[in-house]
């Protein structure tokens, strides 16, 4: 094999790791049926072991951030009234529109769940960020 093959097969490899380590389940996490626009709904993505907070705050648009805290990895809830999500442990605060920190010591913004409609199933296929 010539230098140059080998620095393809390298690439190539790389490109493979890559796909690999980013790669992540397509599930049916939901019905639409299941969520009344004001809707709100805990599902596990991408394994059981990880909870989600679904959203459906308008018509036509659903969201999913995780559910754990990304400064230590508390469990958030749900404040409808101020469409927030606030961490019980350390006083975080996210944005239930983006996943932004709004407040408290966390640094990273919420993973968010991108989901994709497909006839009456909501999807989950990837996440925007690891956690
Ligand atoms: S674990 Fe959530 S603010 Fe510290």
């Amino acid at each position: 094999m010539t230098a140059a093959g080998v620095v393809a097969a390298f690439a190539g490899l790389v490109v493979f790791i890559r796909a690999r380590k980013n790669s992540y389940p397509v599930k049916v996490v939901a019905r639409v049926d299941d969520l009344p626009v004001g809707g709100v709904k805990i599902i596990s993505y991408p394994n059981d072991e990880h909870p989600c907070f679904l959203l459906h705050p308008s018509d036509g648009t659903f969201l999913a951030f995780s559910r754990l805290c990304t400064h230590a990895s508390c469990p958030i809830f749900y404040r409808p009234e101020e469409h927030v999500f606030a961490c019980p442990c350390h006083g975080g605060v996210f944005s239930a529109v983006d996943g932004s920190v709004l407040g408290g010591p966390p640094r990273k913004p919420l993973p968010r769940v991108i989901l994709e409609v497909h006839g009456q199933d909501l999807t989950a296929v990837g996440m925007t960020q690891k956690d």
